[in-house]
């Protein structure tokens, strides 16, 4: 990515990743690695236009999954366990409801978010830095279906390419169900028949004020950075980056792809040997509080079975483990027609809100 004046301003250091990065999964090829960012940790700024923070609807991306019904249940969480943290971190961000949400009212001071598909990241990446750029980017970008198509064949001859960051948005905005790998195709098909075509979810005006919101948030000091990692480099990492912040100064929001439609819908599928190597890092090496949220699968309440985090790092400690259903009346399967449905919420937070919303899974 280029950096402007704007993103000057903030950025504090450019290192080299090469000694910070930690082993891969073997199961997917690594993204490409940026130049990192080292913004320091600072006291947050208000924001120049509070209204942003209470838009209905604040990511600028769709996304398949994406859990807004659930954040008021994570903002419960963090607030039956206060004082909040310093430092909330979302290494599967894709279209980070919950920082976005949490980072405008308060909940939390700070966060970070990553995502392991580059698209994603230089998406937010952008959005964070050069918002200006993006939102008039935006403004010039005709929604077409020539444009589609020029979209899904771009390749950057650089991986820090801005545009990428305007492919990530124009597909995410203009394919079904928001996917942006593999064999979804625009909204309204190839005629362009129906009453909903490529432009539906295409709206400059409100999408531009998100964008703005992001770069508000980031140059505030709320959003303290923007990560191209794998779930396991991005907790690593963190803990490289900010080691004066102690084991319950971070709670480390992970939000992996649904069980069953992981194969599908991202870049590099997420199969069931990626889903038990999540529930083994967070049982037994997590150093940071934890909140995990899942599709209610009998598999995935098989792998967290236990009460009790089973340390295999000196880093990791027994903290209890507390797993709890809620309902979601309003999440994206209720617009399938599905009705609602129970997320599974397993977290090391010392305290579970004394609500009826949260069901004991044990
Ligand atoms: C369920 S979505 C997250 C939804 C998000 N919480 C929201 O509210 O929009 C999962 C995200 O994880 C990303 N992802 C998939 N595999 C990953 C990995 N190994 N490491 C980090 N991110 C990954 C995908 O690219 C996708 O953006």
């Amino acid at each position: 990515m280029m950096i402007t004046a704007r993103s000057q301003k903030t950025l504090e250091t450019t290192i080299d990743p090469s000694p910070l990065q930690a082993p891969q999964s073997s199961l997917r090829p690594s993204p490409p690695s940026p130049p990192l960012h080292l913004r320091p940790l600072r006291e947050v700024e208000p924001l120049p236009d509070p209204s942003l923070a209470r838009m209905r609807y604040q990511s600028p991306l769709r996304y398949p999954g994406a859990k807004s019904g659930l954040v008021k249940h994570i903002q419960q969480f963090i607030e039956a366990n206060q004082p909040a943290p310093e430092l909330f971190a979302e290494p599967f961000a894709g279209g980070a409801s919950a920082t976005l949400r949490l980072l405008g009212d308060g909940t939390i001071k700070r966060a970070l978010i990553a995502d392991a598909d580059p698209l994603v990241a230089a998406f937010w990446k952008v959005a964070a830095t050069d918002p200006d750029w993006l939102i008039k980017r935006l403004w010039d970008e005709p929604v077409t279906l020539q444009r589609w198509d020029y979209w899904r064949a771009y390749v950057p001859a650089d991986p820090e390419d801005r545009e990428l960051a305007v492919k990530c948005l124009f597909l995410n905005r203009t394919t079904f169900s928001g996917i942006l790998h593999g064999r979804a195709g625009p909204i309204g098909g190839r005629a362009q028949k129906s009453d909903y075509d490529i432009g539906c979810r295409f709206n400059k005006d409100g999408l531009a004020q998100r964008i703005r919101y992001v770069g508000d948030l980031y140059d505030t000091g709320r959003l303290v950075d923007v990560w191209c990692k794998d779930w396991r480099d991005t907790i690593t990492d963190v803990r490289k980056r900010y080691p004066l912040l102690g084991q319950d100064q971070v709670v480390v929001y992970v939000d992996p792809p649904y069980v069953a439609k992981s194969g599908r819908l991202y870049q590099y599928g997420f199969g069931t040997l990626d889903h038990l190597a999540v529930a083994a890092y967070l049982i037994s090496r997590m150093p940071y509080r934890w909140i995990l949220s899942y599709d209610d699968h009998p598999d995935i309440r098989q792998y967290y079975q236990t009460q009790q985090m089973r340390p295999t790092r000196p880093e990791a400690r027994r903290w209890r483990i507390h797993k709890r259903l809620v309902t979601l009346r309003y999440s994206a399967s209720d617009r399938t027609g599905r009705g609602p449905t129970d997320e599974l919420l397993v977290t090391t937070l010392r305290h579970v809100p004394d609500h009826e919303a949260f069901r004991p899974a044990d």
